[in-house]
């Protein structure tokens, strides 16, 4: 069993930092000590990294991606193996996907799928939840054995959606009845579907063809009466509830409200809500804009749902930041969509820049540096029944981390990033900081800006329960 050390870093966790030096036993952290305790052992460890002037923290947790997802006559541009390298290259050391039944479909046989397609093929360590598009008995049934055999113990419905992924409240409610008595979380897209077709129909038959027009008829109404509608089902079925990829102020402001009436609700956001704009991304020239299509949609900065997002992150009413990454490349998928914005598949690409976009959210005061690792890895661990696997550095949680220099820089560029597109959300932004180095399970996977793991080093993660059951 290979033993690492790395000294001389500033090591931190979701409540604060301290100097310690990490030892890394296989793939496990050992232990962790004051700065040169480990001096006398230092000789006979395999690798000693040099974390002078670094952070140290836990790898990120990233709980919403699509890898290979198929959607709108295409499927998502990424597969398991290059999203997981471009992940471990933006510090990213786990991800949660989903495995996706819709109607008619088995259940148990999705899930198989998802496990062909994922096995063997990832770079990082990868759980699963379970979309459930079509809630039947059997369906129902499934969830229970998923919950209880299969570490699978969250499940994603769709609001949104009609005739693809969506339930209606009465599907909503059973199957949230379920995820109640087994403890299981409820992950909901919380837009409402059948209102949205008509306004698209509407919009079309106006002749209102352009990219933009995706934001204009998902107004922030259709969000937020939709997270309102979740929230009453859930209280009805005594039921945790994560309202996944929130972009409008309207429905954070439900969500709060919600949360401090005690409910048992939470939500996450993803970097595209927090830098990207209907203004100056979705309405840009030509077809430009269709890069920046995804659901929840884009907003606009005018009405202020960026600022919103990011006060969010601060006062926990946003408690975690995923990426919900979805990529698809312009050209022969997002042209699909050439002249008929609703024929554009939904999704943006990001899994490798989540965790530098949220550092520079410390960089530029929204947040601090212990709440950039909760929001980005120790939160998401808890949440999804990962911790302390992971989400932490602390004696027998495994050695992923990543080493971050802070004074570093990247220049985010569809010209450098390793995601599976040929264009990047993102192109240009600048972070003030790095990442440096990652470990995956002891192994360093990223280093000198150059991959060093393998493919198929990634393991499948059977969760628990979430930390934030009542
Ligand atoms: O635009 C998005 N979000 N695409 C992925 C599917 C989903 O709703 O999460
Ligand atoms: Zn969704
Ligand atoms: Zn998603």
């Amino acid at each position: 069993m290979a033993r690492v050390l790395i000294k001389g870093g500033r090591v931190l966790s979701a409540t604060g930092g301290q100097n310690f030096d990490v030892l890394i036993d296989g793939d496990e952290i050992a232990a962790l000590a004051t700065p040169g305790h480990f001096a006398s052992i230092e000789s006979s460890c395999d690798r000693v990294l040099d974390a002078s002037g670094k952070y140290v923290l836990p790898g990120g947790v990233d709980v919403h991606t699509h890898m290979e997802l198929p959607f709108g006559g295409t499927s998502a541009s990424d597969t398991f193996a290059t999203g997981t390298v471009a992940a471990a290259f933006g510090g990213t050391t786990s991800i949660v996907d989903f495995a996706v039944q819709r109607t008619g479909e088995d259940v148990h046989d999705s899930l198989a799928l998802w496990h062909e397609k994922a096995g063997g093929n990832c770079a990082i360590d990868y759980g699963f939840h379970q979309i459930i598009g079509g809630v039947d008995d059997a369906a129902l049934r499934a969830m229970a054995d998923l919950a209880t055999h299969e570490g699978v113990t969250s499940f994603k419905l769709f609001m949104a959606y009609p005739g693809v992924f969506y339930s209606d409240d009465g599907q909503i409610l059973r199957a949230m009845q379920t995820a109640s008595e087994l403890g299981a979380t409820i992950m909901m897209h919380a837009e409402n579907g059948p209102a949205i077709d008509v306004l698209v129909a509407q919009a079309l038959a106006r002749g209102e063809f352009d990219p933009r027009f995706h934001s204009l008829t998902r107004p922030v109404e259709m969000e937020e009466e939709a997270t309102h509608r979740a929230i009453m089902l859930a209280k009805v079925a005594k039921t945790p509830l994560y309202i996944v990829h929130v972009s409008a102020r309207e429905a954070i402001e439900t969500i709060a409200r919600a949360r401090d009436l005690g409910a048992n609700v939470f939500a996450e956001t993803c970097p595209q809500y927090l830098y990207l704009s209907l203004e100056e991304h979705l309405s840009l020239p030509g077809f430009e804009g269709a890069g920046y299509v995804c659901s929840t949609p884009l907003r606009s900065r005018a009405e202020g749902h960026q600022d919103s997002l990011w006060r969010a992150l601060r006062t926990n009413d946003v408690s975690v930041v995923s990426t919900d990454h979805c990529p698809f490349c312009m050209k022969d998928q997002k042209e699909l969509g050439l002249g008929d914005f609703s024929k554009i598949p939904n999704g943006i690409g990001s899994v490798e820049h989540r965790m530098d976009l949220l550092y520079q959210g410390v960089v530029t005061g929204e947040i601090g540096l212990s709440r950039w690792v909760e929001l980005a890895s120790t939160t998401p661990a808890r949440m999804f029944g990962l911790y302390p696997r992971k989400g932490v550095i602390a004696p027998g949680s495994d050695a992923d981390i990543v080493i971050y220099d802070p004074l570093g820089s990247t220049d985010i560029s569809v010209k450098t990033h390793h995601m599976n597109m040929d264009y990047s959300a993102y192109e240009g932004i600048h972070i003030d900081g790095r990442v440096e180095t990652v470990l995956s399970r002891g192994r360093v996977i990223v280093e000198n800006r150059t991959f060093t793991g393998a493919v198929g080093h990634g393991q499948f993660l059977r969760r628990g329960l979430s930390q934030y059951l009542l």
